[in-house]
């Protein structure tokens, strides 16, 4: 079946009449950083002298040690227009030391490269002089696969070249997410920095800053475990945070709703935990006469007392009322009669808390034997 929305779709893409065929709408903003796949770095010891391969203005150089590298590929390797420049697994002796990496020269040389890679190599810090970084057209700019840490200054790197639209930092060992503002509709790749700090990322995503592929991006956060009141970190996926901006915008009507405390839950053998912020949501003394039709993603505490809801109907729910994690209602003081709406609901396979206080129930059916708790 067709949906309306792919329909909608569909129409967007024939109006603007463009060659969406192999862009998923998705992925967009990578498709600045692509590199021509033909460009493959097998046959570097052979075609070229200098080390490096390159079709019309795209160029790739792979396991090199390059020796004032912006001089070099446009005196060696003849090089004189750019719009594309791959280093893979390069490093550059011109440095004052092998793991800092000043692109300044490049962007000099190449004012109108648009996409600058440099990955898998070993570099610590990048930096990028601004009156340089003003006048480069680079879109993409790829330093995945390196060593960044905190020397690097990200913001300060963006901040430095206006017409940068992605940032790949992805696979360093960055602590933070960089504080970009006035930059919206910017993209940062920033996964797989196994020390990455969550605060200020929510802050980010309120400046709408795009991260790319945010359920494959955790980040560190601490919090104090009640129960040991003991400190620990708690691994959270960008998912996660994106969703508690949308906490206000799915509230039911009338209602109040708020994160409440992180949830781990247990994963295949324990391993590579990731935590969820769980969401309360508090309809008490609101006149409702039936539950909410839905609630904000990942709620697991509903307040519905002092109501008048006649049902505790939690069978038939659409997938998407994010009733799934719910474990603890309050409904005291309201009108419900029967129980029987809850059998066979997934709430009751794993429910914490109910109570029902107030209500006109009379008799309990046999099926629903965990009530006795
Ligand atoms: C879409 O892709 C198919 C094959 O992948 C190709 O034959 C066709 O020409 C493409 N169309 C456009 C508009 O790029
Ligand atoms: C950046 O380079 C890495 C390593 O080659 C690659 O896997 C990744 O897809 C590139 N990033 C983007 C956004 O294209
Ligand atoms: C690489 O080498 C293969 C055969 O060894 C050849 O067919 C191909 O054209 C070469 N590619 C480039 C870019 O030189
Ligand atoms: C990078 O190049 C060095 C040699 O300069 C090599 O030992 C290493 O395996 C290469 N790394 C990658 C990721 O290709
Ligand atoms: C960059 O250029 C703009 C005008 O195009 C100018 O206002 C700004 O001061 C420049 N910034 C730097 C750091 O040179
Ligand atoms: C960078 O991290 C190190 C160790 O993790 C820390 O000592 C240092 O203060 C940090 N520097 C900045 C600028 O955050
Ligand atoms: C990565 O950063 C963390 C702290 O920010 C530091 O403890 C660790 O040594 C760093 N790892 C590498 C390989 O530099
Ligand atoms: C980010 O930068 C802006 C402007 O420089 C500043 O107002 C804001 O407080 C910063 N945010 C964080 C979390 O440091
Ligand atoms: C990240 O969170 C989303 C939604 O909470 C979930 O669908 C996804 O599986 C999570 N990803 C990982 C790697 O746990
Ligand atoms: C819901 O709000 C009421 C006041 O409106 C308060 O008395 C009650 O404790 C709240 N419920 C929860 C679970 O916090
Ligand atoms: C709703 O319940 C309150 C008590 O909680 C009661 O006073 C009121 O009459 C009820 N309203 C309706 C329309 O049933």
């Amino acid at each position: 079946m067709i949906s309306l929305k792919s329909l909608g779709l569909v129409v967007i893409f024939l109006v603007a009449g463009c060659n969406c065929n192999s862009t998923s709408s998705d992925n967009n903003e990578l498709d600045v950083c692509e590199i021509d796949t033909e460009l493959t770095c097998k046959n570097l010891t052979r075609g070229t002298n200098c080390g490096c391969v390159s079709k019309g203005t795209k160029a790739k150089c792979c396991h090199f040690k390059l020796n004032l590298v912006a001089d070099y590929l446009y005196n060696n390797c003849g090089f004189n227009e750019l719009t594309a420049l791959y280093f893979f697994n390069c490093s550059s002796l011109s440095q004052p030391s092998i793991s800092q990496l000043d692109l300044s020269p490049i962007l000099k040389k190449y004012p109108n490269l648009q996409t600058l890679a440099f990955t898998n190599s070993d570099y610590n810090m990048i930096k990028v002089d601004p009156k340089v970084g003003n006048i480069s057209n680079v879109r993409c700019l790829n330093v995945s696969y390196n060593s960044l840490d905190n020397s690097t200054d990200v913001a300060n790197v963006i901040n430095s070249i206006p017409s940068l639209q992605l940032i790949d930092v992805s696979n360093n060992n960055l602590s933070h997410a960089p504080n970009i503002s006035g930059r919206s509709d910017f993209s940062l790749h920033i996964a797989n920095n196994e020390f990455l700090n969550c605060d200020g990322i929510k802050e980010q995503m309120l400046e709408n800053i795009k991260f790319v592929h945010p359920d494959q991006t955790l980040c560190r956060k601490f919090v104090t475990i009640t129960q040991w009141s003991k400190e620990d970190t708690v691994s959270l996926n960008l998912s996660s945070i994106a969703s508690t901006i949308m906490i206000h915008k799915q509230c039911p009507p009338k209602c109040s709703c708020s994160e409440s405390r992180i949830v781990t839950e247990k994963g295949e053998n324990n391993q590579n935990q990731v935590s969820n912020i769980a969401v309360a949501v508090n309809c008490s003394y609101r006149h409702l006469t039936k539950m909410p039709e839905s609630l904000p993603t990942y709620t697991t505490t509903l307040d519905v007392s002092h109501n008048n809801i006649t049902s505790l109907n939690l069978n038939g729910l659409k997938p998407d009322s994010n009733y799934d994690k719910l474990n603890y209602i309050n409904a005291n003081y309201n009108e419900i009669k029967t129980l029987q709406t809850l059998e066979g609901s997934e709430f009751l396979k794993a429910f914490e808390y109910l109570s029902l206080k107030g209500n006109q129930i009379s008799k309990v059916s046999k099926s629903i034997p965990s009530l006795g708790h």
